[in-house]
């Protein structure tokens, strides 16, 4: 079996977890960043710029999937050795945001399987509470690209991976794909689930008192 890691680079600021993938940190990146993140630009651009991002996340999450080695004929009567992707793969979105992000998926896997996942604060205990979840039956024998664009606290993809944990999802077969995430929201993740790997877009300075990524984008969902 041979795995590609695509073009991404691992993130390598201060102590980030060696699990953590960034994008290429080009300047059309930062361009694109810098429309989205501008309170000004119109929310029809925010949907363009944004989804412009997810599409090369979701091509980078791709790029971490096991290959293995697939010898086909071509038009020509050539023998051609090439490669095929190792095992099924399934989205899941983490409701509302990771929503947004499913188009861009099935932009790129034709009749991919999408599941969802929607967690909320439990107002009592003020932990992430699952409220609902609907996944593909035969979700643990799929590789799994969890959906949500914003990693703050990290609390929201720590509850959803232990729901596909509990599916018989294995750690090693979960891409996190995101488009922002801020460094303690990182650390507590990785920590918790070693094995999954994080692609993500720009890894931002910190989280404030409200718990917003900042700079950030605002809030993802009313932007959309
Ligand atoms: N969710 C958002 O939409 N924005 C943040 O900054 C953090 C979480």
């Amino acid at each position: 079996m041979a795995t590609t890691t695509g073009t991404t680079s691992q993130a390598t600021p201060g102590s980030l977890p060696p699990s953590v993938f960034t994008l290429p940190q080009t300047a059309q990146l930062e361009a694109l960043y810098t429309i989205i993140r501008d309170r000004t630009t119109s929310r029809g651009d925010f949907l363009f710029y944004s989804d412009r991002v997810i599409r090369l996340l979701v091509e980078e999450g791709l790029n971490h999937l096991p290959v293995v080695p697939k010898t086909i004929e071509t038009p020509t009567g050539s023998k051609y050795e090439g490669v095929g992707f190792e095992g099924k793969i399934c989205g899941v979105s983490i409701l509302r945001a990771g929503e947004a992000m499913e188009a861009g998926l099935r932009e790129v896997c034709r009749s991919v399987r999408i599941g969802k996942i929607l967690i909320q604060r439990d107002e009592e205990t003020a932990l992430p509470k699952l409220f609902y979840s609907k996944l593909p039956e035969d979700i643990a024998s799929r590789y799994v690209l969890l959906l949500d664009p914003m990693l703050a606290t990290g609390g929201s993809a720590i509850k959803a991976v232990e729901i596909l944990k509990e599916h018989g999802v294995p750690e090693e077969r979960i891409i996190f794909i995101n488009l922002i995430a801020a460094p303690e929201g990182l650390v507590a993740f990785c920590t918790k689930y070693p094995a999954l790997r994080v692609i993500t877009g720009w890894i931002d300075k910190g989280l404030n008192e409200k718990a917003y990524i900042i700079p950030g984008l605002g809030d993802f969902g009313e932007r959309r």
